[in-house]
């Protein structure tokens, strides 16, 4: 990529006001700082994961000016994003939305918190770094779905997918061997991604388990190949240097002198320039005292606020369902009735088993001296243990043939279930703070099993006028039936993993959920009292077929029945993937850059 040309203005700014400079791209602390006179030719709303995309590629054309305005601080103050071992220290701080759920009635009542990254990057500065791609069929349905072609599997993964990867030996030049499959992966893209691990021996107790039950559980060289079905070991955007890799330090801090980033600065709507649907216009505050300021794009707006942020913004603007806007007091510009709509995100419920394997605690300080001084040791991995699972539900699994529902997934290559390790300790996890600990304060494995493809949907409303204040959010958490069944089989086929001959004198039967829970009202049970969202959420401004009569973009990524405006983060996924969620955000704002460069050059 070239990078070399800085920009006459951009220069001027940089003598005149003395701004920070901390990235590739120009950072501006506050909207005071913005320099006068520069016209924008691109705005971005949001500089998370699908904006930091956005931005990076618009940039590489050094004819184009490009404002990423940012709620949060830079990635760069903020140190625990680079060693991956801290990333569970970064919710519940001034990083994070401290979204919460309204309560769920799937979930007896609960409200679930929904951690998001508020800072530059977005959620991939705080994520737990797993690199999945989905599965073929994943990909091959949103094209369909959306009706593009080039979103399809075979044209994504030599092209786009490729784009966005750098893989490289992880830090401690592990062998690679046995562990990923080379072939599908490719090292002159953009996000750094490795497979680090640690030595345990639960490592060889898994893998023995490929072998001992080898139809349910097979051993999978690489997950990432489009059939992500089996026990493989883990892949990370982590780089070479054992730090994160995001889309902050893939792309904008690779970004040339003609990205400007406004960061700590609040976007509270999009505006209507020239006629009533040309949306090029942004309205945003340092914070909700502070007097709001406004820029035109030139030639677009995109929003990339994430699955929360995108549509509250476009509420806010006018753009959304007519009534439910007008029973809140916001002025329709645009009536779109999709717009919140349509949210989705797997669900993921903890299983504690007991155990005697050894524990995988450590010293954190002392861990993160390491890490500072060698880059090795526990922080070089964002989990304690280095596998991830997917299990696939044969056609005759009770969900299917006794209760007669429809498969969710894309196809035979895709899972239902995944399984992830926390660790074993006698402490509670991180992750569950609102479940319930086990009632013996001993050692345990503990795992998150996942219903990767639940059918409920859920929605992000309005609750005031008020554009600083939280929408109301909800995922409808196991509202349909097939989802708690999907739930019920991923506990039971945990147990049956567990039940391996080579677990035998090491792993005793689960401690959550008892082991006198059983039946398939006991588990619902548990699962409803201990269920939330696995943090993967996409949806809430889908993007569909030109003709659709529902769908919030169209396949080039523009609002429906706008013009001058796109959306380009999780939000426009009309369905959740196999696996996590950043891979596919990279890929379709690779795509949507694409879309938008080719338009204007
Ligand atoms: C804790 C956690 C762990 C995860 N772990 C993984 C994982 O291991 N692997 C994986 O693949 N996926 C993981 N995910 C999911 C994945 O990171 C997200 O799906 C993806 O990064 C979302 O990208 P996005 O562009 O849609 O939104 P984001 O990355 O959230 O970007 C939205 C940006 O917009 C900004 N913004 C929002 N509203 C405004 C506004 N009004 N004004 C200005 N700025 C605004 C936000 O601050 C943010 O920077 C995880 C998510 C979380 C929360
Ligand atoms: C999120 O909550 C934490 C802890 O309660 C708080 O310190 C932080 O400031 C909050 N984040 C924001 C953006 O308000
Ligand atoms: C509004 O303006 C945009 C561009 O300036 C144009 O594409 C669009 O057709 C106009 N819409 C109306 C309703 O006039
Ligand atoms: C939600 O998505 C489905 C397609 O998956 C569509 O049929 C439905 O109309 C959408 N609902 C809204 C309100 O957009
Ligand atoms: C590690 O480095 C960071 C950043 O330089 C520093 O803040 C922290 O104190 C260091 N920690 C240890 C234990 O060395
Ligand atoms: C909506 O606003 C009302 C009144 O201010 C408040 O009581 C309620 O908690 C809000 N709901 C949500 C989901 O924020
Ligand atoms: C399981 O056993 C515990 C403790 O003995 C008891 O409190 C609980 O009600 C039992 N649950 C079921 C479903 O039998």
């Amino acid at each position: 990529m070239l990078f070399s040309t800085v920009k006459f203005r951009t220069l001027l700014a940089f003598t005149l006001l003395s701004v920070q400079i901390t990235t590739g791209a120009v950072v501006f602390q506050n909207p005071d700082e913005l320099p006068q006179g520069v016209e924008y030719d691109f705005v971005i709303v949001g500089g998370g994961t699908g904006g930091g995309v956005v931005a990076g590629r618009l940039g590489e054309n050094t004819n184009w000016n490009i404002l990423v305005i940012e709620a949060g601080p830079s990635n760069e103050d903020v140190f625990a994003t680079r060693p991956p071992g801290l990333c569970r220290e970064l919710p519940k701080t001034r990083v994070d939305w401290n979204y919460t759920t309204i309560p769920q009635e799937g979930l007896n009542g609960r409200s679930a918190a929904y951690t998001r990254g508020r800072m530059l990057g977005g959620c991939s500065s705080h994520n737990g770094m797993v690199y999945t791609r989905g599965s073929k069929d994943d990909w091959n349905r949103w094209a369909r779905v959306i009706g593009d072609e080039a979103l399809n599997w075979d044209n994504m993964l030599p092209t786009l997918l490729k784009k966005v990867e750098r893989w490289t030996e992880d830090s401690e030049n592990q062998p690679e061997q046995g562990h990923i499959d080379p072939s599908v992966h490719t090292h002159d893209g953009t996000v750094s991604a490795t497979a680090p691990y640690s030595n345990h021996p639960f490592n060889e107790m898994l893998i023995e388990t490929t072998k001992e039950l080898s139809e349910e559980f097979p051993f999978k060289l690489d997950m990432n190949d489009g059939r992500p079905i089996g026990i493989a070991w883990n892949q990370f955007t982590i780089d070479h240097n054992a730090e994160r890799s995001s889309s902050a330090t893939a792309y904008v801090e690779k970004a040339g002198k003609n990205v400007h980033v406004l960061v700590n600065t609040y976007v509270t709507r999009v505006l209507s320039v020239e006629n009533g649907t040309d949306f090029r216009g942004v309205e945003f505050a340092a914070d909700a005292q502070s007097q709001r300021k406004q820029v035109v794009a030139k030639k677009e707006v995109i929003v990339s606020g994430g699955i929360i942020g995108t549509p509250q913004v476009l509420l806010n603007s006018g753009i959304g369902k007519r009534d439910e806007l007008e029973a809140v007091g916001v002025k329709v510009l645009v009536d779109s009735p999709s717009v919140g709509k349509n949210l989705t995100d797997q669900v993921s419920a903890l299983m504690l088993f007991q155990t005697t394997i050894q524990d995988t605690d450590y010293d954190r300080d002392a861990a993160l001296a390491q890490w500072n001084e060698t880059r090795t040791g526990p922080l070089v991995l964002p989990g304690h243990l280095n596998h991830i699972i997917y299990v696939r539900l044969p056609e005759d699994a009770a969900p299917f043939s006794e209760l007669g529902f429809t498969d969710p997934t894309g196809g035979d290559n895709s899972p239902h279930i995944e399984f992830v390790f926390s660790q074993i300790s006698s402490q509670p996890p991180a992750t569950a703070t609102d479940v319930p600990l086990p009632p013996s304060g001993g050692v345990t494995i503990q795992i998150l099993a996942v219903n990767l493809h639940p059918i409920s949907r859920g929605s992000v409303v309005l609750n005031s006028t008020d554009p600083f204040e939280h929408p109301a959010i909800s995922f409808n958490m196991l509202s349909e039936g097939v989802d708690i069944a999907i739930m019920r089989e991923a506990m039971k086929s945990a147990r049956r993993m567990y039940s391996a001959p080579v677990f035998k004198n090491s792993v005793f039967g689960t401690v959550l959920p008892a082991a006198n829970v059983t039946t398939d009202d006991e588990l619902d049970a548990y699962i409803r009292s201990v269920a939330s969202p696995f943090l993967h959420g996409v949806g809430s401004a889908a993007m569909s077929a030109r003709d659709a009569g529902w769908g919030v973009v169209d396949p080039d990524f523009r609002v429906k029945g706008t013009s001058g405006l796109r959306i380009v983060d999780a939000s426009v996924l009309p369905y959740v993937p196999s696996g996590h969620t950043q891979v596919p955000v990279y890929g379709f704002a690779e795509r949507a850059s694409v879309l938008i460069a080719r338009m204007w050059e």
